[in-house]
C-alpha cells in the first residue's frame, strides 16, 4: 500500500523535472530562430517556463525524497538490488545538480551555466538507468 504512494509520486516529479529540462530545448529555439518575430515568441514560453524552474525543481525534489524514503524502507526489494542501487546514484546526482542550480542562481558564468547542463544530462541518464 505504502509502496503505491511512492509508485505514484515518482512519475509526478519526474514530469516536473522533464518541463525543466524543456528549458534546454527553448533556449536553443531562442538562439537558432532565423527571425525575430520566432525569438520574441520562444522567449516568451521560456520567460514562462523558467518562472516555474525553481517551485517544479523544489517539489519534484520533496516527492522524490518521499519515494526515496519509502522505497528504501518499505520496498521488499534487498537494498542492494540494482534498482534500489540505481535509485540512489539519481539521488546523489540530484544533490549535485540542485547544488549546480544554486551556484548558477548566486551568480550566473558561462561555467557555471555548462556545469548545471552537464549535471542536468548526467542526472537524467541515471535516472533512465533507474526506471529503465
Ligand atoms: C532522482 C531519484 C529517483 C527518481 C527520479 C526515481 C523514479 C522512479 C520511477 C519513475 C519509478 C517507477 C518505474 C516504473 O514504474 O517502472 C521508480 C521505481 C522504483 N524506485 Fe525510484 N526514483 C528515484 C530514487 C529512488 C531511490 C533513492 C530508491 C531507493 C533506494 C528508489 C527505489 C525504487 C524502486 C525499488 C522502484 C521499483 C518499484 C517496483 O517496480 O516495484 N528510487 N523510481
Ligand atoms: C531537477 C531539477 C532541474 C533540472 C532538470 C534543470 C535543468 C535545467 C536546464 C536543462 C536548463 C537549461 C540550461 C541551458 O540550456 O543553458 C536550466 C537552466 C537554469 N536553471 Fe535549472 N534545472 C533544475 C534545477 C534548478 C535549480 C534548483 C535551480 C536554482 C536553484 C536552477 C537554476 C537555473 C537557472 C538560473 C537557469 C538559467 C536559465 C537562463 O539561462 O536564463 N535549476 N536548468
Amino acid at each position: 500500500m505504502i509502496v503505491k504512494i511512492a509508485l505514484t509520486v515518482a512519475p509526478i516529479a519526474l514530469a516536473l523535472f522533464l518541463v525543466n529540462y524543456s528549458m534546454f530545448i527553448f533556449l536553443r529555439l531562442i538562439r537558432h530562430s532565423k527571425t525575430r518575430k520566432m525569438k520574441v515568441f520562444f522567449a516568451k514560453i521560456a520567460r514562462y517556463v523558467m518562472k516555474v524552474h525553481l517551485p517544479f525543481a523544489l517539489v519534484g525534489t520533496g516527492l522524490i525524497l518521499v519515494h526515496a524514503v519509502i522505497m528504501m524502507f518499505y520496498h521488499p526489494l534487498s537494498i542492494l538490488a540494482l534498482t534500489k542501487l540505481s535509485g540512489m546514484l539519481a539521488l546523489m546526482m540530484l544533490w549535485i545538480h540542485l547544488y549546480s542550480g544554486y551556484l548558477k542562481l548566486k551568480r550566473t558564468s558561462r561555467k557555471r551555466q555548462r556545469i548545471h547542463v552537464l549535471t542536468a544530462f548526467t542526472l537524467l541518464i541515471t535516472i533512465l538507468i533507474h526506471i529503465l
